[in-house]
């Protein structure tokens, strides 16, 4: 009886430090293949993210992502199928190095406007324009 008592005890405590831990444990990222933006950006920061560079390029969410292979009517993000998808990877290090190394900006500081962005470059379109090689 006692010994059941005990048991039952022990049980419960162990529930309780396992709700415990399952509780303070760090939610599940809700992205599944980010390299370079941070794993635990928000919901709304990544859509900010994409707008952005969206509008820098003038282009659509499908100029990165592709369709997702079993309803091509809908987006797969997490694919890496389409190239422009890590070109823009590379280009956001890109940024991110110049404006640390030269305008000593800290990525993700949001006490100050970044010096370098997409669309300074890019200015709504995909190629930047190269004026001195047009004829
Ligand atoms: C210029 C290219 C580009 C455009 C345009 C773009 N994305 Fe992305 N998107 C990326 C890249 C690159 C990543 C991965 C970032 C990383 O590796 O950290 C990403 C990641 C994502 C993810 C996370 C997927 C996952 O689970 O890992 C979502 C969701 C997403 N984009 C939605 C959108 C939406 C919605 C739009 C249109 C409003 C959009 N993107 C436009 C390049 C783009
Ligand atoms: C310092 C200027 C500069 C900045 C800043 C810049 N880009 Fe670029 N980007 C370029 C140039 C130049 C090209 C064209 C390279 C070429 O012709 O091969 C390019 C090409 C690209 C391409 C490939 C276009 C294609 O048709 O193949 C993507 C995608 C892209 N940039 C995304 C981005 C994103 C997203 C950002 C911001 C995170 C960004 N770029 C910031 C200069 C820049």
């Amino acid at each position: 009886m006692v010994f059941n008592k005990k048991m039952t005890v022990i049980g419960m405590l162990a529930i309780l430090v396992l709700a415990g831990i399952a509780a303070s444990a760090p939610p599940k990222p809700t992205y599944k293949n980010l390299k370079v933006l941070p794993k635990n950006i928000t919901h709304d920061e990544l859509d900010k993210v994409m707008d952005e560079w969206k509008a820098a390029l003038g282009v659509r969410c499908n100029y990165c992502h592709s369709p997702r292979k079993d309803d091509p009517k809908k987006m797969d993000f997490a694919s890496d199928d389409k190239p422009e998808k890590d070109i823009a990877r590379k280009m956001y290090q890109m940024t991110a190095r110049i404006n640390k190394k030269y305008f000593h900006y800290k990525q993700g500081d949001t006490t100050a406007i970044a010096p370098l962005s997409c669309v300074t470059c890019h200015h709504g379109k995909e190629h930047p324009d190269n004026v001195s090689v047009k004829k």
